[in-house]
């Protein structure tokens, strides 16, 4: 990490599960990363709070604040995990800072929300994906692969588990899965079947499976299902910790020779267009 300046971040929804993991992430590489600002939701409890603090570390000189602009005033990446409402406030605000590269982690998105990210694209690097774990973009591509090979015959499932928490389904993971899976097939639109589906099975169609309980960070199965045999392609994330390594490695790339542009975590990891 020596060889490098610090990467100048400000963490949106610093006191969440994410924005804590992000913040000992970055913590733990002072070299590789300067804390340059944060946010809260306006009202939160932990506003004015120096963040260091916030995780159990000694104070770093850094409040969380609910201004976008107040956070950004000196970071060149803006590395949200929140919510779709939060992002979409930020992504409006953001143009008048000093802010180089978005680092978009925030699930649920809708197409107003997706129309804006890439809006925004136009201007800075994004890196966007439903999840920054190499495990899961190693995944995709065997996925990828495998719908490929069996054909349309194979039947496509994926059962995603989360924590009690979680608001959105399926999760971003599970339709970053699906997407692969749809490319697999040879493009064409992504089918979804929903829980609670009855009756037969859309023919082509990629069904869903939600399970939410507990504190489980993150599981993610694709079952590929045929008369006589199945294939089934797992990944469990143990520690969000991980989501938030690959998300700070994301930063420095988007600050690396990157053109603008709306990018995924396979092109962090395998280089643009790889996959
Ligand atoms: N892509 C990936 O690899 C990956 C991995 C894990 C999670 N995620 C996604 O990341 C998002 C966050 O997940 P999480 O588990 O960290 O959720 P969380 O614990 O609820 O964290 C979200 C944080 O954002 C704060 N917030 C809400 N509105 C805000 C605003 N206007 N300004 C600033 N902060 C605001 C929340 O504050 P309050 O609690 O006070 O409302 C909370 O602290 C979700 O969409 C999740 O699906 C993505």
């Amino acid at each position: 990490m020596s060889d490098r300046a610090p990467c100048a971040i400000a963490i949106a929804g610093v006191a969440g599960r994410m924005g804590q993991a992000l913040l000992r992430a970055a913590l733990d590489d002072p070299a590789g990363f300067q804390i340059a600002g944060a946010t809260e939701r306006p009202g939160s409890l932990t506003l004015g709070r120096d963040v260091g603090e916030l995780v159990g570390r000694p104070r770093i000189g850094v409040t969380a604040t609910p201004s976008v602009e107040q956070a950004a005033a000196h970071a060149a990446v803006w590395v949200d995990f929140t919510t779709p409402q939060a992002l979409s406030d930020a992504l409006a605000r953001l143009d008048t800072t000093p802010v180089r590269a978005l680092v978009v982690g925030t699930t649920g998105l809708d197409t107003a929300d997706e129309a804006a990210l890439a809006e925004a694209a136009r201007r800075v690097v994004v890196v966007r994906s439903g999840n920054f774990s190499m495990g899961v973009n190693v995944l995709a591509g065997l996925v990828r692969r495998a719908a490929r090979a069996l054909g349309p015959d194979w039947d496509i499932e994926i059962l995603e588990t989360h924590h009690r928490r979680k608001v959105d389904a399926p999760s971003g993971t599970a339709l970053l899965l699906a997407r692969a899976a749809a490319e697999g097939r040879g493009g064409g639109a992504l089918a979804h079947e929903g829980p609670g589906r009855t009756g037969a099975r859309g023919e082509g169609s990629i069904g869903f499976a939600v399970r939410r309980g507990g504190g489980v960070v993150g599981e993610h199965e694709v079952a590929f299902l045929a008369e006589a045999e199945s294939v089934r392609l797992t990944h469990i994330a143990a520690d969000r910790g991980l989501f938030a390594r690959g998300a700070l490695a994301a930063a420095h790339w988007a600050l690396g020779d990157v053109p603008p542009g709306l990018y995924g975590m396979d092109d962090v990891l395998f280089g643009p267009g790889a996959a």
